[in-house]
């Protein structure tokens, strides 16, 4: 299958995610046709006119050949993508970049940290553990948004928590006038004194705003967890997601062919990184 050629996906459902984020379920209109993706990969997402953009899947690999995308309404794009309804057809291109390590980790402890969207790639790696859970250890679960209505998949979370073993720990940075919350409140490295996983055979997975994952990394270093252990995805403004135009570049990486999904040993000290 030729990844460069854009493919016509037809949306076979939506789910929309308030305040201003929208799930979209797709199935490529060629039925015999399908994307061999893995959790942590991203499609280029278009739609006629308002141009493309990466996007992670958000669900897993499916059976029945179809995908997931969540998308937050920030730009041209995004924000016309939220009109998109079932019945409507957008335009694929991928499956691109590095995946999830889910076989590297096994056996391990996983200690995933999501910061608002970020928490949108890591979603696909936690229901792969799910499915799998026996071959796993303890799997903790830091999320931090700015408001509780933020914290998208809220109303996945009992499943997530009823999972053996797992526990999801939950941080906002504010309570707007008109939101309930009776949790933790500040950023989410103020979870780790809760998180009750020890270094030595533990995996890290972390997604979200690039300087929350700077001080996410430095602190589980200060902790002693290896730094060929802590797996970082990135985002960076794309255009080709296929490595040859560099817009996406990071030292001598390029996020959309060598990432998203980094080991942070990778990353760390090159100039034009926050990592
Ligand atoms: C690998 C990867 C995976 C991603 N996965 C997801 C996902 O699953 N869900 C999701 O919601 N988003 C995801 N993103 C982010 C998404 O690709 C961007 O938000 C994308 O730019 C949206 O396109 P747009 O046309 O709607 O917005 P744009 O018009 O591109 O604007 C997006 C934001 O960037 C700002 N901006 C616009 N132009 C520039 C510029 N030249 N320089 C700096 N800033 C600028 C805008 O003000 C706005 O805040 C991912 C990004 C990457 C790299
Ligand atoms: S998006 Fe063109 S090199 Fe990565």
């Amino acid at each position: 299958m030729n990844l460069q050629l854009p493919k016509e996906a037809v949306v076979i459902g939506t789910k929309a995610h308030p305040p201003d984020t929208k799930a979209f379920k797709l199935r490529l209109r060629n039925d015999n046709e399908r994307l061999e993706l893995r959790s942590g990969q991203f499609n280029m997402v278009g739609l006629p006119g308002f141009g493309e953009a990466p996007f992670t899947f958000s669900s897993p690999p499916q059976a029945d050949g179809s995908f997931e995308h969540t998308i937050r309404a920030v730009g041209r794009l995004s924000k016309r993508l939220m009109r998109v309804e079932a019945g409507e057809t957008l335009h694929v291109r991928g499956p691109f970049g590095t995946a999830w390590p889910l076989e590297q980790v096994k056996g391990r402890d996983l200690l995933v940290v999501a910061g608002g969207v970020g928490m949108i790639p890591l979603r696909p790696f936690l229901l792969e553990v799910f499915q799998k859970r026996e071959e796993y250890g303890k799997v903790v679960v830091l999320f931090g948004a700015r408001t509780p209505g933020e914290l998208i998949y809220r109303e996945e979370f009992d499943t997530w928590r009823r999972q053996p073993n797992t526990f999801l720990h939950l941080t906002v940075d504010d309570v707007p006038p008109g939101e309930t919350w009776d949790g933790h409140t500040g950023v989410v490295t103020g979870l780790f004194s809760q998180m009750g996983i020890e270094p030595d055979n533990a995996a890290v997975l972390t997604c979200g705003p690039e300087i929350m994952m700077r001080f996410v990394a430095r602190g589980l270093l200060l902790r002693r967890f290896p730094a060929n252990r802590i797996y970082v995805s990135l985002e960076r403004r794309m255009k080709c997601g296929t490595g040859h135009c560099g817009h996406c570049q990071l030292g001598p990486k390029f996020v959309c062919k060598d990432g998203p999904v980094f080991r942070y040993e990778e990353l760390a000290g090159f100039p034009d990184t926050l990592l």
